[in-house]
């Protein structure tokens, strides 16, 4: 039986919804509106969409966001000495900075520089290690759209073989650490993984966030999984495909998210629920 859709993209429209009524709620009761600071460094295409959808996004639900849009020779130090004048503004209750950032910028300085309680990212290693230690704090917002998408679907954890295929610092490890959080027992393949093909048939809940279209063949899939696919491709005919061989994996597959319309709405909504959540633990 061809597997379950997970539609990511009217799971986030409710968490926006939702975000909606707490930010009216914390307005209402006479506190400032959240305040988000995205900066944009350049003109990549990709980046100047992703960065749009999330001004827009805030606007939806009420949050105030100021952008920062700085050309690609902007210094690094230009950039943190920004970034050091946001951490003290108290109208500013989240950081973004967008990444990829031009080479000459080392994108974990910058991450590092973000106090913890503005990284509404959930990128700073101060925040992964809250994730380690089972005390997360603000959360990394893909991994963390990814267990509000089995949450939303029913689908627990707990007790379940959870296989992640790749292991980035902003990804693949903080899935890790959610599964682990939430009960499953994890692994993480990675590039020196030998033996993917094995892992992931043990896999009942499957994660890819690799970024190589058809990575993970559909017939490796363990018949009653779930398949979380991260990865965004752009096909040479400009389409937009994941890292799973989609149609196979739903063949075999209970539950599995599309690309577009499955993650990718999640971490924009993850990202309004992160900069609530720092407004709100700032006043
Ligand atoms: N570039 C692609 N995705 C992201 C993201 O979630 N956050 C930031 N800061 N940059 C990105």
């Amino acid at each position: 039986m061809p597997a379950n859709i997970i539609d990511g993209k009217a799971i986030a429209a409710k968490i926006r919804e939702q975000m909606a009524e707490r930010v009216r709620t914390r307005v209402a009761a006479g506190k400032q509106a959240p305040g988000l600071a995205v900066i944009l460094i350049g003109e990549n295409p990709a980046s100047q969409v992703y960065v749009r959808n999330k001004e827009n996004a805030c606007k939806e639900v009420g949050i105030i966001s100021t952008s920062h849009r700085l050309p690609t020779e902007t210094s690094e130090e230009a950039l943190l000495k920004l970034i050091n004048e946001l951490n003290s503004d108290d109208s500013i209750h989240g950081i973004l900075v967008q990444a990829p950032l031009p080479d000459h910028i080392n994108f974990e300085k910058v991450v590092e520089t973000i106090i913890p309680e503005k990284d509404v990212d959930g990128f700073h290693p101060y925040n992964i290690g809250r994730l380690a230690v089972r005390m997360p704090m603000l959360r990394s917002c893909t991994p963390y759209g990814v267990m509000k998408l089995l949450e939303f679907s029913n689908i627990d954890a707990k007790g379940k073989h959870a296989v992640v295929v790749g292991a980035s610092n902003h990804v693949g490890r903080p899935v890790g650490l959610e599964l682990l959080l939430a009960g499953a027992t994890v692994t993480t393949c990675h590039r020196f993984t030998s033996d993917l093909a094995d892992h992931v048939a043990r896999a009942d809940i499957l994660v890819v966030a690799v970024g190589k279209p058809g990575i993970v063949k559909g017939e490796w899939v363990k018949p009653g999984a779930t398949v979380i696919d991260i990865g965004i491709n752009r096909t040479a005919d400009g389409k937009l495909t994941g890292d799973v061989d989609f149609e196979a994996a739903a063949e075999r597959a209970a539950y599995i998210t599309p690309v577009p319309g499955g993650v990718g709405p999640m971490t924009v909504a993850m990202l309004l629920h992160n900069t609530l959540e720092a407004a709100n633990d700032h006043s």
